[in-house]
């Protein structure tokens, strides 16, 4: 029997909440956070849920009955995906998590959960199991969602999936409390026995609201009829925020928070449709428009004025219940440096899933030179670097094996190291701008047409015409979901202005995407301005598109003798500050980051010197250079790290796909999007240099990087497989790290075993 990984998504209501519990039809997509069941990694990795011991029965009961083999133990799930930035949010997981446990153990019987027959019964048992796990309470709609995927209607218990509408932009943004649904829930149950008049009222407008939204969400209008089926729209979320005011005021649950009603209150302003998502309370908000660009420039001005994050990396209408080719990693490899190359590929494929077959390109020197002849000019060969797995790495509740390219010693074990103390706390919480990248065109006055001031309002005048035209140059990135999203005018002289296309890249690093955008759109600004165009070409200061990423470290991980955890604390916090205060300490703080942060790139194909400037320039945007990362000691005592910087880097185009190696390690990462891969590429980066400060604070950086050190130069002078060890321990113990005393002991040592 094949105990073959299975998934299921997590959902997101669209409309109907609470009314959906007395009949009324909801709206709710699936998303692409995934409960995924597979063997367990680890012998005794904990007791199962209810959720889970409830779907095993479930299953078990349906599978004997129909007269398969005893179904085997419960499979381990994991839900990290439902944890993004700081918290797990309320994304159905357990739904998920029921859907994939019974899922789990149909495909383990040989069934094939996408198939019509075999989709309705895993719908019948997981709607059971998560209900009786729950104590009843729920609709079902989540488990709904689950199961099928997409966008479902969910009525009185029965689901169908809505055919996924294009004209209608849909996005979600986290207000940031954890929602408790089942309190909620239970004071609006309260609330039906206590005042049955003012509850039927709430549900009243809740299943109008519901209706209306249905018919306007349904009705695939086109052209002008676009504006009539977004006013239902906007109609029917209203109605659904006046039916929540109701039943907060008659149940007293903080169903609409302040935050909730300033989201709503500034989405309203900017002309989008607006109401919670799910039982209210915080968490999560879902906006609807019928232009995405719109949407985004709402999103991000929330993000630049409130310091309200739009979730732009949920992916919605995901697939439902489904086999996977992989296991989640596990990046916790236990003693992965002693093991000899080979043993590591075999514990990387087994951790990640990825065939050790696939490794064979690394044997082939990676890329040849028919390949590389084509990717640049004048070849004459190619040129290697050492390919390695950093581990330990936790990133929003989701574990990595981070591939990294890098010539000096000490970079992969320092990241590793650092990792490891970052899970003690939790792992990395990370979160991301969307992929907006920046197209620059310049303008020149060469003779005597309208002044700076009167040609940015001309261009002012013909944004959304300018912005129609740059999407004309891209046609698949907008039938993607990117394209361009708005224009930011800027004037540097009274004789030259810079204009910025802010293009969604979606999963590309965009270069040549930007600067089509850019050429596209000079001769049309040269014509409505009279004014000349210069450069056409993207910026790389890329500040639209940061990583944010942030770690706690209890005192005790830190710890290193002779100095506990709290003084390493002290120190490490002194450090950061050292960098903050002074431009020469940053640069070199800034170097350690980007020792991981450009192994990380290089070994994905990206551009390491996009990123490299993108980073600087970003580091100086004070108009001082300054540290991209910072430590500080938190309320609890923990160490707090935190970086920000811009990450432009893609999972397509440019080398990602063409050179055998960064395709084999964006395999390993796993990554969906090029925003999940920049908050890898900025965790590398803040464990690197907390590994870095660590040091330095303490024992200094020479021990550990000697060590290391060691081994290149007794490499160099000849050593092979034990020897290299053996050189470099003497050449430690000497503390003379240097060719010729490596040569000698090099002799010695085969002079001895002859
Ligand atoms: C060496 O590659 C990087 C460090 O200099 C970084 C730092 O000083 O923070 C150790």
């Amino acid at each position: 029997m094949s105990r073959v990984p299975v998934s299921a998504p997590g959902k997101a209501f669209l409309i109907g909440e609470y009314a959906v519990l007395e009949g009324a039809r909801a709206l709710v997509t699936a998303i692409d956070a995934r409960a995924i069941a597979h063997d367990p990694h680890e012998p005794g990795a904990g007791d199962p849920t209810a959720v889970v011991r409830c779907a095993h029965a479930r299953v078990q009961a349906y599978l004997e009955a129909h007269g398969f083999d005893q179904v085997g133990e419960p499979p381990t799930v994991e839900t990290g995906g439902f944890t993004i930035g700081p918290r797990k949010l309320g994304l159905g997981s357990s739904a998920a998590v029921a859907t994939a446990v019974v899922g789990f153990h149909l495909v383990e019987a040989g069934l094939d959960p996408t198939t019509p027959e075999v989709q309705s019964d895993a719908l019948g048992l997981a709607l059971a199991a998560h209900a009786e796990a729950q104590g009843g309470g729920g609709s079902g709609a989540d488990v709904a969602a689950a199961v099928l995927g997409g966008i479902v209607g969910f009525e009185r218990g029965e689901a169908h999936v809505v055919t996924a509408t294009n004209w209608l932009a849909i996005g979600f943004v986290d207000v940031g409390m954890p929602a408790i649904t089942s309190s909620f829930l239970r004071a609006v149950g309260d609330v039906k026995e206590r005042n049955p008049v003012g509850y039927a009222e709430a549900i009243s407008l809740l299943r109008q609201a519901a209706e209306l939204f249905h018919d306007g969400f349904t009705s695939e209008p086109s052209g002008a009829k676009v504006t009539d089926a977004f006013a239902h729209i906007c109609e029917a979320t209203e109605l659904h925020n006046r039916g929540l005011r109701l039943l907060q005021a008659v149940s007293g649950a903080p169903i609409m928070t302040p935050q909730i009603e300033l989201v709503a209150s500034l989405a309203r302003a900017s002309g989008l449709a607006v109401k919670p998502s799910g039982a209210g309370g915080g968490d999560l908000v879902v906006l609807f428009c019928p232009s995405r660009a719109e949407l985004e420039r709402f999103g991000e001005r929330l993000r630049r004025e409130h310091g309200i994050s739009p979730l732009s990396e949920l992916r919605l209408a995901a697939e439902g219940l489904r086999a996977e080719q992989r296991v989640p990693t596990n990046s916790r490899l236990a003693g992965f440096f002693q093991l000899s190359v080979s043993e590591r590929r075999k514990a990387v494929s087994q951790a990640t899933g990825v065939p050790l077959e696939r490794f064979d390109a690394l044997d082939r020197g990676g890329l040849d030179v028919h390949r590389a002849n084509h990717m640049i000019e004048n070849v004459v060969g190619t040129f290697e670097l050492p390919l390695a797995i950093a581990t330990n790495f936790r990133i929003n509740g989701r574990d990595v094996l981070v591939p990294m390219c890098v010539e000096e010693a000490s970079v992969v074990a320092a990241a590793s190291n650092a990792a490891k103390m970052i899970r003690a706390g939790g792992g990395f919480i990370a979160h991301s701008d969307a992929p907006w990248m920046i197209a620059q065109i310049q303008l020149l006055r060469e003779s005597s047409t309208g002044d700076a001031d009167t040609t940015l309002r001309r261009i002012s005048d013909q944004r959304m015409e300018l912005l129609a035209l740059a999407d004309t140059a891209h046609p698949r990135l907008v039938a993607r979901g990117g394209g361009a999203r708005e224009l930011e005018l800027r004037k540097l002289a009274s004789d030259m202005l810079a204009i910025h296309v802010l293009v969604d890249c979606q999963d590309a690093m965009g270069a040549n995407l930007l600067n089509t955008v850019a050429e596209t759109l000079a001769p049309e600004l040269e014509r409505i301005t009279g004014w000349t165009a210069g450069l056409r070409i993207l910026s790389n200061l890329s500040d639209k598109r940061c990583s944010h990423v942030r770690a706690r470290i209890p005192p005790d991980a830190l710890a290193c003798q002779p100095w506990n955890g709290d003084d390493v604390i002290t120190r490490i916090v002194a450090a950061s500050r050292f960098a903050e205060l002074d431009p020469y300490r940053a640069a070199t703080h800034n170097k350690g980051i980007m020792n991981g942060v450009d192994a990380v790139v290089l070994a994905t194909g990206n551009d390491w010197r996009a990123m490299e400037a993108g980073a600087h320039a970003f580091a100086c945007r004070s108009g001082r250079y300054g540290p991209l990362a910072v430590w500080t000691r938190a309320l609890d005592g923990c160490l707090e790290g935190r970086i920000s910087f811009p990450t432009a880097v893609g999972v397509v185009g440019g080398a990602t796909r063409v050179h055998p190696i960064a395709s084999l390690a964006l395999e390993l990462l796993g990554c969906a999007s090029g925003t999940e891969l920049g908050q890898v590429v900025a965790a590398a980066g803040l464990a690197t240099n907390l590994a870095a400060l660590r040091a330095l604070a303490t024992e200094g950086i020479q021990r550990g990087h000697m060590s290391l050190h060691a081994r290149t130069v007794a490499m160099a002078a000849g050593a092979q497989g034990d020897e290299v060890d053996l050189v470099a321990r003497q050449l430690v113990e000497v503390r003379e790290i240097k060719a010729e005393r490596a040569a000698n002991i090099l002799e010695d040592i085969r002079t001895r075993t002859r």
